[in-house]
């Protein structure tokens, strides 16, 4: 998408068409830049044997302009496999693998994503949605912040560069149809 041009974006789950190889490649270029910190995020290089089972653990949204794979993220609803204690809360969803491809940046695209992963995470009852990131990336735990999401503890991974902290948004409360 050139720079300027506007385009409809799409968000949609990822589907059995949908490139497991783009979307590693997507990872790895978005992710590129935290490469250059020296955070050695597991989408930094994973191959895309991983990007699958990441992907198959949840939801995995894609967002899409003119056809072409431009972001993603992945909602684990509560329950599920647990990283670090407060992922196992009761009622704590929780993302990964977010990314927009840098040319693609700054245009609200994951603004969209988050918006639509939390609204799947509201639709299953889930009264918090969680994430983790690298405590050096000081703009990122800014972004989340801005979204609504707080600190609520640290973690420290093993084989990690970095001290992880993790960061949770409560949701708004789903009135049920009808
Ligand atoms: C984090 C990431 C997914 C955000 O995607 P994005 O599409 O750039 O997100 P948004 O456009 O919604 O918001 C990014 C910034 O652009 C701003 N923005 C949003 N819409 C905008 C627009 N139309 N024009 C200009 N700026 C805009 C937002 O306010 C935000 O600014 P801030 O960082 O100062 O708060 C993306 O930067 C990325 O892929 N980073 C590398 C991988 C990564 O860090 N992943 C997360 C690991 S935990």
């Amino acid at each position: 998408m050139p720079a300027g041009e506007s385009e409809a974006i799409r968000i949609r789950p990822l589907g059995p068409d949908d490139s497991l190889d783009e979307l590693t490649e997507l990872l790895h270029r978005a992710y590129q830049r935290l490469a250059v910190m020296g955070l050695n995020f597991t989408a930094v290089d994973q191959e895309s044997s991983v990007t699958r089972g990441r992907a198959q653990g949840g939801t995995c949204l894609v967002a899409e302009v003119a056809g072409a794979m431009v972001g993603t993220v992945t909602y684990y609803p509560p329950g599920g496999k647990a990283y670090c204690a407060w992922y196992a809360c009761g009622g704590v969803g929780h993302l990964g693998q977010f990314a927009v491809l840098p040319g693609c940046q700054r245009r609200g695209i994951g603004g969209q994503l988050l918006d639509a992963a939390e609204a799947l995470a509201a639709h299953d009852g889930a009264k918090e949605l969680a994430l983790d990131t690298a405590e050096p990336a000081v703009h990122l735990t800014q972004y989340y912040e801005q979204r609504g999401y707080r600190l609520v503890g640290h973690e420290q991974w093993e084989g990690k560069t970095y001290r992880s902290v993790i960061m949770s948004k409560t949701l708004a409360t789903q009135i049920p149809d009808g």
